[in-house]
């Protein structure tokens, strides 16, 4: 099981390092659990805890050069970080990301050995017009399903945030029809809680869950954990 807690725009380098100090030694004995923190780019810390790993929330695909305001591969291998998170529906709505800047970034750190998080979702409109799926496969369109270290985010914008996440029939829906078209390994992403994460991982074909507000206090991210 995965469990990955998306820290966005919060906390800051001293909280996010007493926070993953903490968290790794609560991971002590903890097993079949894989737990990664997303912390900002300006938090990231080295990637030397023992039982969690970082990974960066965005990066350019690249290894370094002229692109303001963006870090490249030589930054985070410096860190010794290989997990990113791309197409988060954040950057896509708010910065404008698009499915071919998705792919292209996709593409360089698969290349390097990266592990993906790959953030999919539809929005309500989408989700009332009943064109889920459709919308969905296009999200993965060019994107080779047979990489291993790719691990596809479901996370239906409507429940993020909203503190009311998919149901869980929606959600065993979605991940069987990922399986169906080739998705090897993928988690819910939506208003997970303390509340609903157990539920929600017993879930067949459901590999674990991306927390985003739920994560930010430690005591809460580890009740999802069980730890
Ligand atoms: P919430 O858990 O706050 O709904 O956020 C989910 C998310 O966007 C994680 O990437």
């Amino acid at each position: 099981m995965i469990v990955a807690g998306n820290f966005k725009t919060h906390h800051t380098r001293s909280s996010t390092l007493k926070y993953c100090n903490a968290l790794d030694k609560r991971l002590e004995g903890i097993e079949n659990i894989e737990v990664r923190i997303f912390p900002t780019l300006s938090s990231l810390p080295y990637d030397n805890f023992t039982h969690l790993k970082i990974g960066a929330q965005n990066a350019y695909c690249v290894s370094n050069g002229a692109y303001s305001g963006e870090v490249g591969e030589e930054q985070l291998f410096e860190l010794g970080i290989k997990t990113l998170l791309i197409g988060h529906s954040e950057r896509r709505e708010i910065f404008k990301e698009d499915k071919e800047m998705i792919k292209k970034k996709f593409d360089f750190f698969s290349s390097r050995g990266f592990e993906i998080f790959l953030c999919i979702g539809e929005n309500l409109e989408v989700k009332k017009s009943g064109g889920t799926k459709e919308y969905l496969m296009r999200q993965l369109e060019g994107i080779s399903l047979c990489y291993p270290k790719l691990i596809v985010a479901y996370e239906p914008i409507w429940a993020i945030g909203s503190g009311v996440s998919a149901s869980l029939e929606e959600i065993e829906e979605i991940h069987s029809f990922l399986q169906e078209i080739g998705v090897k390994t993928s988690v819910y992403g939506g208003s997970v809680k303390r509340e609903n994460a157990k539920e929600i991982m017993s879930l067949k074909g459901v590999d674990g869950v991306l927390v985003g507000g739920a994560s930010l206090e430690l005591e809460s991210f580890c009740a999802i954990i069980g730890c």
